[in-house]
């Protein structure tokens, strides 16, 4: 076996593909399929509800925090997609709070109907210089980018496994049930500080004298993101072949993430980022196209992660970050499905 390739990206490399890169929207009949975007009422989630829409998913289920916004952007499908005929749904999802990820997924996992795709792109930049902790007692970003979306993959890769199993859409043969957790190219500039910390790994990313900058958590996070998708394609759905899961990257894309920058330096950067319909073309990709398990997504292709992620260290650091999730979850009264997807 061949030893796994990391790479470097530069600013400088950054600035050029953000600058030329060219990748289109895979084309793709998405007729009899569902597709779950959480995060999907704004952003780069709705540009991926769009997209779907587009490729006439025959359901479509937007979760966020706020069934109001998740509401008006179904009803807002219809206007921005006027040949849309299919189904959308709305879900309340709070990742800032295992009891309500745990209810999101059990109900979904309840439902009779099909899930063919998860795009997990919802996710949050901290505030500049603000370590805030949830109710359940983490680092927000940890929790919303990192700890519950690993929950919520490991919950819901069952329900990926059971749709594996149901008829075949003739439209797009091909698609394995797929699962896509939205990283991004930061997670390439993390210094990922807190790997070299004595015992837990969640602990030091718990502490804020660990807590760097919001810039280097939201790098961290990141780093997570790709780690997850790494982890959950280890899963028994996945190597059995029936599911697949991948980490993507959108890009440098026009949204609210930057709000909390102050309005200021949310403009400039929305003022050069590409659109969102652009990014999420690679949520469309990842999601619908046969990728290797545990891929990264960027420009619409399997990019090498890291050099970090693929070094002893990051390959550690991985492994140690997920054995302690594992740890909490079974602190959290789901063993039941826990023993279903592990
Ligand atoms: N924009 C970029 O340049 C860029 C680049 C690389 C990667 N990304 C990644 O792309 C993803 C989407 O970001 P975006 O730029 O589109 O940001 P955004 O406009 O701020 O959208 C974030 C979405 O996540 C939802 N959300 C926030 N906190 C949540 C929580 N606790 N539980 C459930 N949903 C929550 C929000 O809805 P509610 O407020 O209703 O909950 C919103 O729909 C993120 O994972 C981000 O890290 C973005």
């Amino acid at each position: 076996m061949t030893e796994e390739q990391g790479q470097n990206y530069s600013p400088l490399a950054f600035i050029w593909g953000h600058l030329f890169a060219s990748f289109s929207a895979p084309d793709i009949d998405l007729t009899g399929r569902t597709a779950l975007v959480t995060g999907g009422n704004g952003g780069l989630g709705y540009a991926a509800v769009l997209h779907f829409a587009r490729c006439n998913a025959s359901r479509i289920i937007i979760a966020s925090r706020s069934l109001t916004r998740c509401q008006a952007a179904a009803q807002k499908v219809y206007e921005d997609v006027p040949s849309y005929r299919g189904v959308v749904d709305v879900m309340e999802l709070d990742l800032s709070s295992f009891a309500n990820t745990i209810k999101f997924c059990q109900d979904l996992n309840a439902d009779k109907g099909r899930l063919d795709i998860i795009v997990a792109n919802a996710g949050i930049q901290p505030k500049p210089e603000t370590f805030k902790q949830t109710g359940d007692g983490y680092e927000e970003t940890l929790q919303v980018n990192g700890l519950a979306t690993a929950l919520m993959g490991v919950l819901l890769l069952p329900k990926l496994e059971e749709t594996a199993g149901r008829e075949v859409p003739a439209g797009s043969k091909g698609m394995k049930p797929t699962l896509s957790i939205v990283a991004s190219e930061v997670h390439y500039w993390s210094k990922f500080p807190q790997a070299n910390a004595p015992g837990s790994l969640i602990d030091a990313l718990n502490d804020p004298a660990q807590f760097v900058d919001f810039n280097e958590r939201y790098q961290v996070s990141k780093v997570l993101s790709v780690f997850i998708g790494r982890e959950l394609a280890k899963l028994p759905a996945v190597t059995s072949g029936k599911v697949l899961v991948n980490s993507v990257n959108p890009g440098m894309c026009q949204s609210a993430i930057r709000d909390n920058m102050g309005p200021v330096i949310a403009w400039i950067f929305n003022a050069i980022a590409w659109s969102a319909e652009k990014g999420a073309r690679n949520f469309l990709y990842s999601s619908t196209q046969p990728t290797m398990p545990g891929a990264f997504i960027h420009h619409c292709r399997e990019t090498p992660v890291s050099t970090f992620v693929v070094s002893p260290k990051g390959r550690e650091t991985q492994e140690k970050y997920w054995k302690e999730c594992l740890d909490i979850f079974r602190k959290l009264g789901v063993d039941s499905e826990l023993d279903r997807a592990l």
